[in-house]
């Protein structure tokens, strides 16, 4: 315990003193980033290579009034509860999920998402364009609001990706897009399995109740269930969406290392804890569940240790789960 909390100590220090973001110990962990390319105005060498597409350098952002809303898009995508507070509901940041500020392949990266849509989306069923996408991602990852069509800051947000596109093919599915979905489990992911999972590798920096860290007011690690995540709309509930991530990403600075079977063991057990209500909800969780979590890998309206998830006769809280008990 004692060790523990050294160990935390100075995790957090480490973080406090390098950009709060994470973004560099992110890119310094991309097995596939290539060495930054001058910051030349001059396009000399294409930003598609056998490495990927390469987003320009990161302190290439040109002057005057279009590199200003670059600006703005990326410091909203990096600190969002500061620069687009009237949409966010909950502690996150966009770069809490898409790493290295949107830059990191298999992070979700914008520069892959900006060349992607317009696009069909299952989830609503229609076209989407990609300020839509957008809106999504305030409404359920951030459980906010969505910006309106039109308002400063998804111009902003989409200025800076299409910036981090510059050079890329209009429609090509780029190598890195989204998290790299894993094969089925081996075996069933199981609840107990990730608990041992979490409390090992995750608890240090998420905490023990999955609530994140701050530092002198500052987030430093990100809440993964409670009132401050991201509520049961968001994609990061679908087990699979989950476990390619913390697969590819996590343990933070050390993506890659757990095997596949932890990776959905883990997965399974952070979305089975509660977290913000579904704004679609309709008051049954089980006719939610239907319409909208009709797959093996949302826990929405499943019961887990007798608690029937995203019930709204249980406090919005990590309530009701084995592993309050075990963390009190
Ligand atoms: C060394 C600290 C550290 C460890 C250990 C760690 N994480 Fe993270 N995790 C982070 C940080 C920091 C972020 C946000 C990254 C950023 O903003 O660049 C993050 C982001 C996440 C996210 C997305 C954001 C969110 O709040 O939902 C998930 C999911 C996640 N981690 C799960 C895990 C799991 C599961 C483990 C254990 C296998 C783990 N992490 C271990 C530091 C850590
Ligand atoms: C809790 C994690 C989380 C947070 C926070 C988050 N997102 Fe996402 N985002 C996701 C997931 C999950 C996907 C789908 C990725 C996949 O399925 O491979 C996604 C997808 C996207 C896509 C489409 C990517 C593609 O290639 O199709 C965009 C654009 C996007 N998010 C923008 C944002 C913006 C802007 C914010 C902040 C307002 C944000 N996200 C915050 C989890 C998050």
């Amino acid at each position: 315990m004692r060790r523990q909390a050294v160990a935390a100590a100075v995790v957090l220090s480490l973080c406090l003193s390098g950009d709060p973001s994470f973004a560099d110990n992110a890119s310094a962990a991309a097995p596939t980033s290539p060495p930054a390319a001058p910051a030349a105005a001059a396009p000399a060498s294409p930003p598609m290579d056998a490495a990927g597409f390469r987003p320009p350098p990161k302190d290439s952002i040109p002057p005057g009034p279009y590199g200003d809303m670059v600006k703005l898009g990326r410091d909203i995508f990096r600190e969002t509860g500061t620069y687009a507070q009237d949409f966010v509901g909950n502690k996150l940041r966009c770069s809490n999920c898409h790493l290295d500020a949107g830059r990191l392949p298999g992070a979700a990266p914008l520069w892959a998402a900006w060349v992607a849509f317009p696009a069909y989306r299952a989830k609503n069923k229609h076209v989407n364009t990609f300020a839509e996408r957008m809106q999504g991602c305030f409404r359920f990852s951030m459980n906010g609001k969505a910006p309106p069509l039109g308002d400063k800051v998804l111009v902003a947000l989409q200025t800076y990706s299409a910036w981090l596109a510059r050079g890329a093919p209009v429609g090509a599915e780029l190598p890195g897009r989204g998290y790299p979905r894993l094969a089925k489990p081996a075996s069933a992911p199981d609840y107990m399995r990730g608990q041992s999972i979490y409390q090992a590798k995750c608890a240090l920096c998420h905490g023990p109740t999955g609530q994140g860290q701050s530092a002198g007011g500052t987030l430093v690690f990100p809440p993964l269930w409670g009132n401050e995540s991201f509520n049961w709309g968001a994609g990061m509930q679908q087990v699979d969406a989950a476990a390619a991530f913390i697969k590819r990403n996590m343990p933070l600075g050390l993506g890659g290392t757990l095997s596949d079977q932890d990776a959905w063991d883990v997965a399974l057990f952070v979305d089975s804890q509660e977290r913000p209500q579904d704004p679609r909800f309709n008051g049954s969780v089980a006719e939610t569940r239907q319409k909208f979590h009709n797959s093996p890998w949302s826990m929405y309206g499943e019961s887990v240790n007798g608690h029937v998830l995203g019930s709204p006769t249980n406090p919005d809280s990590p309530a009701g789960q084995s592993t309050r008990g075990a963390a009190r």
